[in-house]
C-alpha cells in the first residue's frame, strides 16, 4: 500500500472544497494533490515545486497510486503561484513553509490571487505575520485547525476573499477561530506556548536584564488568555 497522508495533510485535505480544481504550491512528495484525486474530492489538481527533485518524488507518488500520466494531475516546476494560469484553480494550498514566506508568495501574485476563492495554509512558523498579511491583502479567516502529528502541533489556516473585522493583537497572535472555539487541543497548546514564552523571557532577563517588547507582549496575551498572571518584565 503506498504511503497515506497523516493528520497534518488530512487537516489540509479536509479543508479543500470538493468539486473544485486546486493547486498545491511547494508540493514536494505530492501526496496531497494525489490523495485528493484518489479520493475523488477534486476534478483536477496541480502540484508546483521550485525544484525538480521534489517533482520527481511527486511523480513517483502519483505512479504508486495509479495516477501515472493521468490528465487530471499536472506537476509543474516554478516559483510560487507563477506556474498557474489566472483562474485555473479555485483553491491554493501552501504548507510547510514559514508564514512570512507564504505571505510573500501570495503578495507576489496579485492577478492569480484575485481569481482564487480559498487559501488553505499551514505555516510552520510566524503565524502572526501570515494572519496580518492576509488581512492586509483583503482576505479573512473562515477556519483554523490545530492538529498533532509526531508529537508536534501543526496549524492550518483557511482564508477566503473579503475584508473581515480587524483582528485584535490576541487574534493575530493566537487566531480568531481558535480563540473563539477554545478546543481542548488549543488549550493544551496554549499551556505549552505559555511555558515556552516564560522560559524565553527568563533567558532574556538573565542575559540582558530585560525582555524584548514583542516577547513581553506575546507573553501577556497568552497569560491573559489562559487567565494566569504574566511576570513583570
Ligand atoms: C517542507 S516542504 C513541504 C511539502 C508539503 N507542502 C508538505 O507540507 O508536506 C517545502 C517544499 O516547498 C518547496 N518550495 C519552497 N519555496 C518554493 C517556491 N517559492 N515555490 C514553489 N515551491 C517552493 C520546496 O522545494 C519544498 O519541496
Amino acid at each position: 500500500m503506498p504511503s497515506q497522508p497523516g493528520p497534518r495533510l488530512l487537516s489540509l485535505a479536509d479543508r479543500v472544497p470538493a468539486g473544485r480544481p486546486m493547486a498545491d504550491i511547494g508540493t514536494d512528495h505530492g501526496l496531497l494533490p494525489v490523495w485528493l484525486l484518489v479520493r475523488g474530492r477534486v476534478p483536477s489538481a496541480i502540484g508546483v515545486d521550485l525544484r525538480a527533485a521534489p517533482l520527481r518524488a511527486a511523480a513517483r507518488t502519483a505512479a504508486a497510486w495509479g495516477l501515472a500520466g493521468d490528465p487530471r494531475l499536472s506537476l509543474r516546476q516554478g516559483d510560487g503561484l507563477a506556474p498557474l494560469e489566472v483562474g485555473e484553480v479555485d483553491t491554493v494550498v501552501i504548507a510547510g513553509m514559514g508564514g512570512r514566506r507564504i505571505a510573500a508568495l501570495l503578495e507576489a501574485a496579485p492577478r492569480r490571487r484575485s481569481a482564487l476563492r480559498r487559501l488553505v495554509l499551514q505555516p510552520n512558523t510566524e503565524a502572526r505575520a501570515l494572519r496580518a498579511a492576509l488581512q492586509d491583502l483583503g482576505w479573512h479567516l473562515v477556519d483554523e485547525d490545530l492538529c498533532v502529528e509526531g508529537g508536534r502541533e501543526f496549524l492550518t489556516l483557511v482564508a477566503e476573499p473579503g475584508v473581515g473585522a480587524p483582528l485584535t493583537d490576541a487574534e493575530l497572535l493566537l487566531g480568531p477561530v481558535l480563540l473563539q472555539r477554545q478546543a481542548p487541543a488549543f488549550r493544551s497548546w496554549l499551556v505549552r506556548e505559555h511555558a515556552r514564552l516564560q522560559a524565553a523571557a527568563a533567558a532574556a532577563r538573565a542575559g540582558t536584564g530585560r525582555v524584548p517588547q514583542p516577547l513581553a507582549a506575546a507573553l501577556e496575551i497568552v497569560a491573559a488568555t489562559l487567565g494566569v498572571d504574566a511576570p513583570s518584565s
